[in-house]
């Protein structure tokens, strides 16, 4: 999906219609577990990502990263909340390299988890990641 403008940002629930919408266009053959992402800017823009596997398995991108860098590419900096939505058995938090780099490029932010059954559970990042390694250390 390319990146939309809207009006006014959308409530979570309206976010997570777009991870869902992108979450159909992951690739991944290996796991077989599709993930979709969409992020949201400060100013109401949302950027979305799905997960794409390489066959060398390590090289394989989580969609929270391929929307986080999708947007920062584009010249977005402002963020206030990421959708993730996945289809398990309860809802699937981001990995902890998604975590990092989401607290680094888009810092204290709003994560909604949700899956297709209508789970759904939002926290902060610094939940998620409580004392973070940042450039605050450098
Ligand atoms: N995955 C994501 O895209 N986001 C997450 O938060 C967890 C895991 C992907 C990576 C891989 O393609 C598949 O899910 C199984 O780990």
């Amino acid at each position: 999906m390319k990146t939309t403008r809207t009006a006014a940002a959308p409530p979570l629930a309206g976010l997570s219609d777009y991870a869902r919408t992108a979450r159909k266009g992951a690739v991944a053959p290996f796991s077989n577990f599709k993930v979709g992402a969409a992020l949201l800017t400060v100013d109401g823009e949302i950027i979305t990502g799905c997960n794409v596997e390489s066959a060398t398995y390590g090289l394989t991108m989580c969609a929270e990263r391929i929307a986080v860098f999708k947007a920062v590419s584009e010249g977005f900096r402002k963020f206030s909340a990421i959708a993730v939505v996945a289809d398990s058995h309860t809802v699937t938090p981001p990995c902890g390299s998604c975590r990092q780099v989401l607290w680094e490029l888009c810092g204290d932010i709003w994560v909604h988890t949700s899956d297709l059954k209508g789970h759904k559970k939002t926290v902060r990042l610094s939940r998620l990641l409580p004392e973070p390694f940042d450039k605050r250390f450098l």
